[in-house]
């Protein structure tokens, strides 16, 4: 590189850092310039924005399972909180998914959480249920992961959930793709998860007779591309958010993040490209579309230029080390398997002992005397989404109520999704709670991603 686009490149560096330190947004425009960038104005004139500069607020996220979902999902729901969004939110009896593995239905919004701007918590999509829910300029988008790496880890994930999995001597992944077909029963409750996952999510039909799968898939797929204005790819995170950064008008900053709900090392098992092979048999169709949206986003990134995409991930992965350093003094509070984290606020769920999820912990002493308490934006940003739902919830009912005192008291004593539990549902508050209280709001379905 030479030495006039390493000092291009560091006035680009403190420019941004200067701005971010200051609070002020990031003009787009500005921006663009720095980064060498094509403006991005252009493209999203047709979005019927007040201005250029306008952030795009609607958005409809379909999170999708075992993608790194909870992360865009996080990243959805501290942009919703920072600018007084309303992200519906599913009522208690749905648990904290919109009653998946049901096709979504406006009645499983909680009505406190509505009119929305944002929805992002798991829902098997439903275009028309979605359409009558959300403002007429939503934004629609999911996320895809690569189909060895995805079935690998819902098959370690749900193992002790799913019978198609549970079945299978000693759970080896090698024996089921063997003969997937002594194991897996598509009536059965769960079987979404042993078979076409993304395509079941996405509101398509799973089990698809081989014959038709690939005429099927390719046309599922272009339905898809009319619905979903970005399809993100797991394996390329960071150069999505660029994509999606754009598509929103949002400013860097709005999309930073840290990994959340991932699985330790060594409860991954590598795969061998025989097993791989077999996986993309077995999941047809969300193999077609996989490869449909990668390389969909390739076109998009490269319409963008690829100097330019590597430049925005340099700054974002900047930006974002500066963000932890701010919160966490140094660097991320330590990883933790679920079990041993202190901090319930902090555990996410995990779906057996034999899957080791982790989280972040933070120390006790560090919330202490002589410590700064981690912000809030901070507590939030490595927060397991069934705890950042149920403060959502609490924290939009209030809003509701002090808006419609008098509709909030006829809904209550109508009884519309406000039942004795869900009041007990809605006392969250920052600090430890019995494990009895996790253990029992995470029974049932499932839940949680990656
Ligand atoms: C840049 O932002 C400023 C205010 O922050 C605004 O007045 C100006 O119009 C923006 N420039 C462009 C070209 O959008
Ligand atoms: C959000 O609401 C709070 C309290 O009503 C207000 O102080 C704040 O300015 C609002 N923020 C935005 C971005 O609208
Ligand atoms: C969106 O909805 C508003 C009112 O809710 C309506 O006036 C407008 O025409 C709609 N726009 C489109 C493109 O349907
Ligand atoms: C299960 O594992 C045991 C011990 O590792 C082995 O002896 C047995 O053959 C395995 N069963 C099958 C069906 O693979
Ligand atoms: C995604 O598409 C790109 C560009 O075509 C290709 O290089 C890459 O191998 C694909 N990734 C996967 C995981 O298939
Ligand atoms: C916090 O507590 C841990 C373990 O209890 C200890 O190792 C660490 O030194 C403490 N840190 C501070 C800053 O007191």
């Amino acid at each position: 590189m030479s030495q006039k686009k390493i000092f291009l490149i560091l006035i680009a560096v403190s420019t941004v850092s200067l701005l971010l330190h200051h609070g002020g947004h990031l003009n787009l425009t500005l921006e663009s310039f720095w980064l060498g960038c094509p403006s991005s104005t252009a493209s999203s004139t047709t979005l019927g924005r007040s201005g250029p500069s306008a952030k795009h607020t609607s958005v409809a996220f379909l999170k999708t399972h075992k993608t790194a979902s909870s992360t865009v999902q996080n990243i959805l729901l501290r942009f919703a909180e920072r600018n007084n969004l309303t992200v519906a939110l599913p009522i208690t009896t749905c648990d904290h998914q919109f009653c998946y593995p049901r096709p979504f239905s406006a009645h499983f919004v909680h009505p406190h959480t509505t009119p929305p701007d944002i929805i992002t918590n798991h829902l098997r999509f439903s275009r028309t249920e979605l359409r009558r829910l959300m403002p007429n300029n939503t934004i629609y988008i999911t996320i895809l992961r690569e189909p060895g790496a995805m079935f690998e880890s819902l098959f370690t994930y749900f193992n002790h959930h799913c019978l198609s999995f549970k079945r299978v001597p000693n759970g080896s992944l090698e024996t089921f793709l063997e003969h997937p077909w002594s194991y897996y029963r598509p009536e059965e409750k769960d079987s979404m998860y042993a078979r076409n996952t993304l395509t079941f999510d996405l509101g398509g039909d799973k089990d698809r007779p081989a014959s038709e799968a690939l005429a099927y898939a390719k046309r599922f797929a272009a339905e898809m591309e009319r619905v979903f204005s970005l399809v993100m790819i797991s394996e390329y995170f960071d150069e999505s958010l660029v994509l999606l950064r754009r598509l929103l008008s949002w400013d860097l900053n709005d999309v930073l993040y840290v990994s959340l709900n991932m699985r330790t090392a060594d409860s991954k098992s590598s795969l061998s490209s025989k097993s791989i092979a077999k996986i993309r048999a077995w999941n047809a169709v969300d193999s077609v579309l996989y490869d449909y949206f990668n390389a969909s986003l390739w076109r998009q990134l490269r319409a963008l230029g690829l100097a330019c995409v590597e430049r925005e991930v340099q700054l974002l992965r900047q930006s974002r080390d500066r963000l932890v350093r701010s919160c966490f003094g140094g660097h991320l509070p330590p990883l933790r398997s679920a079990a041993h984290i202190t901090n319930n606020q902090l555990r996410p769920w995990q779906p057996s002992s034999k899957v080791e999820i982790v989280g972040y912990d933070l120390p006790v002493n560090m919330t202490q005397k002589g410590h700064v308490p981690p912000r809030d934006e901070c507590l939030k940003m490595i927060m397991p989404e069934v705890q950042y739902t149920r403060l959502l919830l609490h924290s939009e009912s209030l809003r509701y109520r002090k808006r419609f005192p008098l509709r909030s008291s006829q809904l209550t004593s109508r009884g519309v999704g406000h039942t004795r539990a869900h009041k007990e549902s809605l006392a969250p508050s920052l600090n430890p709670q019995p494990s009895e209280t996790m253990a029992r709001s995470t029974k049932g379905s499932l839940r949680l991603s990656q």
